[in-house]
């Protein structure tokens, strides 16, 4: 998983001001040659690679970008983690397993990828654990039942799969990469979560309901994670200048729609909008108002899990520190002995 568009600012940064803003009005002749000579590569669809020259602002978007990816990546393992120990078989424990197991996976690819840009792992997970940078507003909401880990996969991967696909597309050549391998992932995800969620709709009435209530809780959350409408989404314009973002998040959240209804068609449950309807003239579904004032809530600390998960991820850190000392006094046991050695 998982975006919300990526460009929500994080804790230190004005709402309004990111991106556009950063760009240097003035530059000097050399900065001007290598900025003309980035732009007709970024114009020309080419990639952005580590060691080469590119604006401070793209930069650091990036990092942005990519790290509160990172950090939706690995606390997105803890609302399904919560199911490994009481997954209904063996079957579906072992599915779940692997795919918590990917999402580890997913964020340590894509803390490489920010750490191509010059920041490091220690500043990055810094920047989580104190609350200043953001991850996905979707795991701040609870996991009630088996129902909920099907609806997930099922809707939460199906909406990271609409918006990471383009960001294979991605003019950074590294996450453009990561993004590769992470989205074949994210398929498996989406289609176990939806397989999950037919064998409960043939099941019992009660079985059926709790696909229902799942899907009720999870929907309008789902079509926020494509962020903030395009009119005020502050960061889209110049992500698409830069050839960081393909599809701005408006054309995403439609795409995801018109991909979701004849699914739950099939499924036999109801999408909890009244305003969900076909529209002829467009070639499209229209559906109702999204909660925005929730949203940021949420994205700003206040939704139902927000210091849990956060709670959760500091603990992990902390209690890591004794692994994270010993390998390094390994390593550099290992380094003294090689100099003497070599000596
Ligand atoms: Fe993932
Ligand atoms: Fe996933």
């Amino acid at each position: 998983m998982y975006t919300q568009s990526f460009s929500v600012p994080d804790g230190t940064e004005d709402v309004k001001s990111v991106g556009l803003k950063a760009i240097p009005k003035a530059l000097n002749a050399q900065d001007a040659d290598l900025q003309a000579a980035f732009d007709a590569r970024i114009d020309a669809d080419g990639r952005i690679e580590p060691r080469e020259w590119m604006p401070e602002a793209y930069r650091k978007t990036l990092v942005r970008q990519i790290s509160q990816h990172a950090h939706s990546e690995i606390v997105g393992m803890l609302p399904e983690g919560n199911w490994v120990s009481r997954a209904p078989s063996l079957k579906r424990k072992t599915i779940l397993i692997a795919k918590v197991q990917d999402e580890a996976g997913h964020g340590l690819y894509l803390y490489s990828a920010a750490e191509t840009l010059g920041t490091s792992r220690d500043q990055m997970l810094d920047a989580l654990h104190t609350g200043k940078a953001k991850y996905s507003s979707i795991f701040n909401y609870p996991t009630l039942n088996w129902a909920d880990v099907g609806v997930v996969g099922w809707l939460v991967d199906g909406a990271a799969i609409m918006n990471q696909v383009p960001l294979c597309r991605c003019s950074y050549g590294p996450y453009a990469r990561a993004m590769v391998r992470v989205c074949k992932e994210e398929s498996f995800h989406q289609r176990q979560g939806y397989e999950a969620l037919l064998v409960m709709m043939q099941g019992t009435a009660e079985q059926k309901a709790m696909v229902q209530d799942a899907v009720n809780r999870w929907w309008w959350k789902c079509l926020a994670m494509f962020g903030p409408p395009d009119a005020d989404s502050p960061n889209s314009a110049q992500g698409m200048r830069w050839g960081i973002k393909r599809i701005s998040n408006d054309d995403l959240r439609q795409k995801f729609v018109d991909a979701t209804v004849p699914q739950a068609k099939v499924l036999g449950v109801t999408l909890p909008d009244p305003d969900l309807k076909w529209n002829e003239a467009r070639q499209a579904h229209d559906y109702g108002q999204i909660d925005w004032d929730e949203f940021w809530a949420t994205v700003n600390g206040n939704g139902p899990c927000n210091k849990e998960r956060l709670g959760a991820r500091v603990k992990a850190w902390n209690d890591g520190a004794w692994v994270r000392e010993a390998a390094l006094a390994h390593a550099q046991k290992q380094q003294q002995r090689q100099m003497k050695e070599a000596a």
